[in-house]
């Protein structure tokens, strides 16, 4: 039984006091939750703060990317110990706006990936195709390569530490909601490819989030589908209400 994840992406947003009002309304709702691995993945400078409210509490802590060299000459980074050293446990990789502003490619994707995992931080690796490659019917085959890329040369004992999320682009922050049936379908697809590229505990084990435009009014019947293990979530975690509804929907589901 893959216990649910859900993550909250903040991406480009909040405030130091707007992160804190945020993270305080989570844990004091939140603190009764242990039926789903809750995480928030805010920008660089707030992760300290964050960090500190959620002392002792069941709400993880992620980053939203992480550079594959530890130290040195490389001005604007932020790397795996870094994070750790300041509490960090997550961290999100090769999401589709990394890869569309700002040139992130599958090798990008999975040097970040074996740095994250080299220093104990936890990957979210997202995956996911544009609208023109569905509507070409090319979806499996831009997942696969974006697997084999992300994941080339990672152990067994490796990839049984990483979350993966499968974002359709064309429905990220659209709106535009892939049907569960359209969801459950990749990710079952996602889970046939780790069986062969791995083995079937893989498969059986990792758990894949589904991420664009979840909220309240959806994530139930999304996350409801056999192969679809909890949410990342970039708008509707913004505000404490629709992320605690998509959390609460999610234990009820669960029990
Ligand atoms: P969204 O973003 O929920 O706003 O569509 C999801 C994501 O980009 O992770």
């Amino acid at each position: 039984m893959r216990k649910p994840i859900i993550a909250g992406n903040w991406k480009l947003n909040n405030t130091e006091k707007e992160a804190v009002d945020l993270v305080t309304a989570l844990r004091n709702n939140l603190n009764n939750v242990t039926e789903v691995d809750i995480v928030v993945c805010p920008v660089f400078t707030v992760l300290p703060v964050v960090h500190d409210v959620l002392l002792e509490s069941n709400i993880g802590l992620g980053a939203q990317n992480v550079f594959w060299e530890d130290f040195g000459a490389f001005t604007g980074e932020i790397s795996a110990p870094l994070l750790k050293d300041i509490g960090v446990q997550y961290v999100i990789i090769g999401h589709s706006e990394r890869r569309q502003y700002f040139g992130e490619t599958d090798e990008m994707v999975n040097k970040r990936t074996k740095a994250a995992l080299a220093h104990g931080l936890i990957p979210i690796v997202c995956v996911g195709e544009v609208l023109a490659q569905r509507e070409e019917n090319k979806t499996f085959d831009v997942i696969q390569i974006q697997c084999e890329g992300a994941f080339a040369g990672l152990t067994v004992a490796e990839m049984e530490k990483i979350v993966i999320a499968y974002e359709p682009v064309w429905a990220i922050g659209t709106g535009k909601t892939a049907t569960p049936g359209q969801a459950q379908e990749v990710h079952k697809f996602i889970r046939g490819l780790l069986a062969k590229l791995y083995d079937e505990n893989i498969s059986q084990t990792i758990r894949i989030q589904y991420g664009g435009s979840v909220k309240p009014e959806n994530s139930a019947e999304l996350m409801s589908q056999p192969d679809i293990d909890g949410a990342l979530v970039g708008g509707a975690s913004l505000k404490a209400e629709p992320f605690i509804g998509i959390i609460q929907n999610s234990c009820s589901l669960a029990q």
